[in-house]
């Protein structure tokens, strides 16, 4: 009888059967049960994925298909609610002639800057004659260039006289306005409604914002204008004949 503890790795038949197959399976048997057991090592980045990111991935793709059945709604662009009307403070650069005096050229800008001003001092200037007072033939308008600029940068409270007659009411602030805005809003007001004849340059408005920058917040009143502010702004003047570009309001060749 050979031994039946033989060497694994004899290459000879056992033609005696000395090896009991049951026993040798049992053994492998329970081996491999208890490698089953151990958690399998896989190769790197083959490792199974944990079950929370299979369910994360399942809720985001039902959200984002949510999303996308819902006619795509979110990707839709219609940044205006409806009957939205975009006011036009834009240069009217875009209609009629494109060069021509600064003086149009800032009017014409002015008028559209005066939509601001008209729901309370009326398209024509002339205000309502109880609330809110005329800028047409007020001194306020034609007369020294601070004191109205900062009427429109801080607003007004209190008491003042126009044209002969008191109110006493309140102008919200219309700042802020950018230098070229307010040069073009108070031509426009000086001109259209009076006529002054001359521009209030983009370079003396940037002085109002600066002057307006520098006071406290708040309404100005007739006291503070009269004793701080009644002068006409720094800056050299223009000749309002002077041929700009209407977009750039600078100076240009004449057509
Ligand atoms: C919400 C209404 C309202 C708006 C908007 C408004 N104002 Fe006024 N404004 C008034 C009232 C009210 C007074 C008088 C305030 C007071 O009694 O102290 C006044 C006074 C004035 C005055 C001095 C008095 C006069 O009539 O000359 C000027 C100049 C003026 N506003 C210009 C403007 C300009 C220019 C704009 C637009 C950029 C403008 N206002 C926008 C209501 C308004």
């Amino acid at each position: 009888m050979a031994d039946s503890k033989q060497p694994a790795d004899s290459k000879r038949p056992d033609l005696e059967e000395t090896t009991n197959v049951v026993e040798a399976h049992a053994t492998l048997l329970e081996t491999g049960a208890a490698q089953s057991r151990e958690k399998r090592i896989a190769e790197t980045g083959m490792e199974p994925v944990s079950l929370w990111v299979f369910v994360a991935s399942a809720v985001v793709l039902l959200v984002g298909g949510g999303v996308l059945g819902a006619g795509g709604k979110l990707f839709e662009y219609n940044p205006h609610p409806q009957n939205y009307t975009r006011p036009e403070f834009a240069s009217d650069a875009d209609t009629g002639p494109t060069v021509g005096p600064i003086l149009e050229a800032l009017t014409k800008r002015g008028k559209n800057i005066y939509a601001k001003c008209s729901g309370c001092h009326g398209s024509t200037g002339s205000g309502d004659g109880n609330q809110f007072p005329p800028l047409a033939g007020s001194d306020w308008v034609t007369g020294n260039t601070e004191r109205l600029a900062q009427i429109i940068l801080n607003g007004l409270s209190g008491p003042i006289d126009v044209d002969g007659k008191t109110y006493n009411g309140n102008m919200p602030a219309q700042a802020p306005l950018t230098a070229a805005e307010l040069a073009a809003v108070m031509t426009f007001v000086r001109n259209e409604f009076n006529d002054v004849g001359d521009i209030v340059t983009i370079e003396q408005a940037a002085n109002a914002i600066k002057i307006y920058e520098a006071r406290p917040q708040g309404q100005i009143t007739v006291k503070d204008l009269n004793s701080n502010h009644d002068k006409m702004l720094e800056g050299e003047s223009i000749d309002p004949a002077t041929t700009v570009d209407f977009e750039t309001l600078k100076p240009a060749a004449a057509e």
